[in-house]
């Protein structure tokens, strides 16, 4: 899709995946704990779904906390998961202002229950919206991810459902969380890190990485207009010649 953004025509990627970094870094410099950090960046994804609605993204998925994120102290992890708590419920009114599906990916098995049956609720409450499809990346990783879906492809094969020769590329893809799902076109990292921290390692393989120094909690449209166009400003080859 095109559209004109400040006087200018560009084009729209379809699904943008965030790693939204810099929440701890942001509230040390104002001398407050972690966790305010992260308070402060659940308001900005707010804020960045409604944006992303409006500038004709179809899909935005954002990194919200990764397998390997347990390793923080109790009290963040604690902290991450109460945030959690209120945001899926508050997540269902705004998704009906937005026209928003929202859906989650990673491993669920290792939440509590009632943060997974919010999932649910927030899943099934929002799956008639066909605006933007939000998807939220909790407990997961993409290595983590390829494992799970490992174990259900080689299940089907044994039980008879698939057969070897059958397993392309396609049939791997429709085993990820991401099955119905295009491959992300941009991937944004924001607090100056360079690098996928496990996220959607299959899905990214011909994403363009815009990376900025500004910490999540300051990210705002500006911010995503600038990785906008810098994707219009790249040549994707997919390893032909253009
Ligand atoms: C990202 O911010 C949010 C999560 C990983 C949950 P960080 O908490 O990683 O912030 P920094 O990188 O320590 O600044
Ligand atoms: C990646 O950020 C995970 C999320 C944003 C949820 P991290 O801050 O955990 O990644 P590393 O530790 O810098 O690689
Ligand atoms: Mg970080």
């Amino acid at each position: 899709m095109r559209k004109i953004i400040d006087g200018e025509e560009y084009e729209i990627p379809q699904h943008v995946a965030i790693i939204m970094d810099g929440n701890g870094r942001w509230a040390k410099k104002r001398l407050m704990p972690r966790n305010f950090g992260h308070k402060e960046g659940a308001k900005v994804v707010e804020q960045i779904c409604e944006d992303a609605h409006e500038l004709g993204i179809k899909y935005l998925t954002v990194y919200a906390f990764s397998t390997e994120n347990w390793k923080r102290s109790v009290e963040e992890v604690t902290g991450i998961m109460n945030l959690l708590r209120r945001y899926l419920v508050d997540c269902i009114e705004r998704a009906s202002k937005n026209d928003m599906r929202v859906r989650v990916i990673g491993d669920r098995t290792a939440l509590d229950t009632d943060i997974v049956e919010k999932i649910n609720e927030l899943e099934e409450k929002t799956k008639q919206y066909t605006g933007l499809n939000f998807t939220i990346a909790l407990n997961y990783g993409g290595r983590d991810e390829i494992r799970r879906a490992t174990v259900k492809l080689v299940r089907d094969v044994k039980e008879g459902k698939l057969s070897e020769d059958e397993i392309d590329e396609n049939i791997i893809s429709s085993y990820l969380d991401t099955a119905d799902m295009p491959d992300p076109d941009l991937m944004i990292r924001t607090s100056g890190e360079q690098r996928l921290s496990n996220y959607l390692i299959w899905q990214l393989a011909y994403a363009e990485y815009y990376y900025t120094d500004v910490l999540w909690p300051d990210f705002t449209i500006e911010d995503l207009k600038a990785a906008i166009r810098y994707y219009n400003g790249r040549e994707r080859r997919f390893g032909g010649v253009k």
